[in-house]
């Protein structure tokens, strides 16, 4: 895999590596339920969240397994506004993406922003040939961010996850390099 380039710079977003200067902001939505709904596990402690900002500061993606941890923030005010991330899954080229941003940050199209830069990270420097989004079909904002990104929904695995003591539903979207190249409706 190449190295790299950080920050990316979309329309109204900076992607950069996290510091340890963001883990108040990260604490403050990775702490909450709400967030951590429709995630396999709970609401970060403040000794996960600052192990969690560790690991991102410092991530390597060298290998199956290793993950792309991005800070997002609004180019003109500095500040930690959420993160994506990109799994590296085993299989060659495979990989999947994934996209928490805080509440105060929501319904402002920034999570398809910057999900929509690390696609065409992965897609075109980093060279995946598929990329796929795992989630609980009742998480429709992420169902419409993978929506607008273009992503096509591959399968519907009925009541296949039991977390938070109830049975759910994982939707699976996934998209091929060539559908990236050939051009993502907006
Ligand atoms: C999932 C999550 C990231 C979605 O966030 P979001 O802000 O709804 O998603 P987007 O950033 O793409 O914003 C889309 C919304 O912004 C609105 N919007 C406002 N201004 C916009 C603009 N200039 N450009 C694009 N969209 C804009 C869109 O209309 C859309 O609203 P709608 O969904 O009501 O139609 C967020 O709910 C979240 O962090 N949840 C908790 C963590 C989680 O579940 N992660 C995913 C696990 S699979």
């Amino acid at each position: 895999m190449p190295d790299i380039r950080l920050p990316i710079h979309t329309e109204r977003l900076r992607l950069r590596r996290f510091d340890a200067s963001d883990l108040a902001a990260f604490h403050a939505y990775q702490s909450l339920p709400e967030t951590a709904r429709f995630l396999l596990r709970e609401a970060r402690t403040y000794t996960q969240s600052m192990e969690t900002v560790g690991r991102y500061a410092n991530f390597a993606f060298e290998k199956e397994g290793d993950w792309i941890c991005l800070a997002v923030e609004a180019k003109d005010r500095p500040g930690l506004l959420g993160e994506v991330v990109l799994k590296w899954l085993p299989g060659e080229g495979q990989a999947e993406i994934g996209w928490i941003m805080a509440p105060e940050a929501r319904g402002k199209g920034y999570a398809t922003e910057a999900a929509r830069a690390l696609l065409d990270l992965g897609f075109g420097e980093l060279g995946f040939h598929r990329i796929d989004a795992k989630l609980d079909a009742l998480n429709t904002g992420s169902a419409r961010i993978c929506e607008r990104l273009g992503m096509r929904l591959e399968a519907t695995l009925v009541e296949n996850w039991r977390y938070k003591g109830a049975w759910s539903t994982e939707l699976i979207y996934a998209m091929l390099a060539e559908e990236w190249r050939a051009g993502v409706p907006t």
